[in-house]
């Protein structure tokens, strides 16, 4: 393959781990003596983890719950991560949408070796942007991140002039609690069943899940009457979530970490893909509970409603869900961003990738996604140099959806189905229906080897995946 150990070149002055532990100093070529240090350990371990009453599943965490413990640091601080690994198969952590140093970035066989069972490794970044982010493992994404290795990590802004009366965190996913994972994902064929863009997914999976917990187990949202509420929303499953709010109570005001503008951004549908997040300001003009309703539904499966309450005293089970599937719908690609990357479209491109994705056979693997024919690691890499403009085409040629992600760089997009949008949209991650295409610009500013993969993690661990190297 076309890639290496980077911390094995010493030699262009990169860091060297000792101990697996790495001088933040010297990483950043900076003084950290007055920063903050925001330090926690993360176990990687296993849990019989219970979604509901009568509904348990045998999870791999990060200290024993899914999700694991939330991170929460401010801006500016140094986030030091220290990570134990006690399970039986080796791990990493990703940190998902944040912009750090390679050797950081958590990815085994790229940017770092996957910490062994019993072993250690120390994360240490600044955590420079604010936001809604979150980490899992990188290692064999499929499976791991299925299996709960993932949780959230919220950069608070330095100078907040808090404008909400609280705030919850919302991670979904899906649970196959009738099978082990395992076998989900080394069973290419439980993906042919289906020839639309979710019919894969829906047979594997049978159970939605709002912060690890199914049914009735899911605790409820406060929203106070003449309150808002900050949700800050982590799709860390497979599958594009579409929630539906009462109308006039929902704000979208961040996708992905980067703050949305300020207008055409309520809806009463609001779509999280995978790997994505939003951040939505909820208010209550009532005085009494309603549901968020997810309207991506499992067949046969258990779907996800979410109680908002006003009060905790509040009783809302015998409440009929909202499911207004009518009226106007936000997805990643819908709202522009405040702070841009590029004012205007750049005209000087250094760097321009076609990235065709699609599907197809491979004679030994069987059904395999792929980028440009290829798959990881023979996809042709994205060859770029430092301080470079970079142009990517995306198009989706087949029938499922693939949110598209690129590691530690945010990328404006420029177009849609060769539209110029009026208002560019900052991103870390862009969900490609089928049939779609996307113009997408980023600066080449974070030197190192960086994925740019699907996050349906199957799709990645079946080949859809580039990598964004640097010369
Ligand atoms: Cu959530 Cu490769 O990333
Ligand atoms: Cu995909």
């Amino acid at each position: 393959s076309s890639y290496h150990w980077i911390f094995n070149e010493g030699s262009d002055g990169t860091p060297q781990l000792v101990n697996g532990e790495i001088n933040i100093e010297e990483l950043y070529k900076n003084d950290f003596s007055d920063q903050n240090i925001t330090e926690y350990n993360l176990t990687a371990e296993e849990v019989e983890w219970s979604l509901e009453n009568g509904k348990k599943v045998n999870a791999w965490t990060y200290n024993g719950s899914v999700p694991g413990e939330p991170l929460r640091v401010t801006e500016g601080d140094i986030l030091k991560v220290n990570l134990k690994n006690n399970l039986d198969v080796p791990v990493t952590i990703h940190w998902h949408g944040a912009i750090l140093p390679n050797v950081m970035d958590g990815v085994p066989d790229l940017t770092q070796e996957a910490v062994q069972p019993g072993d250690t490794f120390t994360y240490q970044f600044e955590a420079k942007h604010p936001g809604t982010y979150w980490y899992h493992s990188h290692q064999h994404s499929a499976l791991q991140v299925d299996k709960g290795l993932y949780g959230s990590l919220v950069v608070e802004e330095r100078d907040q002039q808090n404008n909400y009366d609280r705030e919850q965190i919302l991670i979904l996913d899906e649970w196959a609690t009738d099978r082990n994972p395992e076998s989900l994902t080394t069973m290419p064929g439980m993906m042919m069943g289906g020839m639309n863009g979710e019919a894969d997914t829906k047979q594997m999976y049978d159970t939605y899940t709002v912060n690890g917990k199914s049914g009735t187990s899911i605790e409820p949202i406060m929203v106070k009457k003449g309150e808002k509420t900050l949700l800050r929303i982590i799709n860390a499953g497979y599958q594009v979530q579409r929630l539906s709010f009462p109308k006039g109570t929902t704000k979208v005001v961040a996708y992905d970490a980067i703050k949305t503008l300020d207008k055409n951004n309520q809806a009463s549908v609001i779509e999280v893909a995978p790997g994505e997040r939003v951040d939505l300001e909820v208010s209550n003009h009532q005085s009494k509970p309603w549901f968020v309703s997810n309207l991506t539904s499992l067949e046969d499966g258990v779907n996800a409603s979410i109680p908002v309450i006003t009060n905790k005293n509040d009783n809302y089970e015998n409440i009929e869900p909202n499911q207004a599937k009518e009226g106007s719908s936000i997805d990643g690609a819908t709202l522009g961003n405040k702070n841009l990357i590029f004012e205007d479209t750049p005209n000087q491109v250094d760097v321009s990738y076609e990235m065709d994705l699609n599907m197809g056979m491979d004679m030994g693997d069987g059904m395999v996604f792929q980028i440009n024919e290829q798959q990881f690691p023979n996809t042709p890499p994205i060859e770029v140099e430092e301080g470079d403009i970079v142009k990517v085409e995306i198009n989706n040629n087949g029938r499922f959806n693939h949110p598209m992600h690129l590691h530690s760089h945010r990328f404006q997009v420029e177009s849609k189905n060769d539209q110029k949008l009026n208002e560019p949209i900052v991103k870390d991650l862009i969900n490609v229906k089928p049939g779609e295409t996307f113009e997408i610009f980023f600066k080449a500013d974070n030197k190192g080897e960086w994925l740019f993969h699907c996050h349906d993690n199957n799709h990645a661990d079946l080949g859809m995946m580039t990598i964004v190297d640097y010369e």
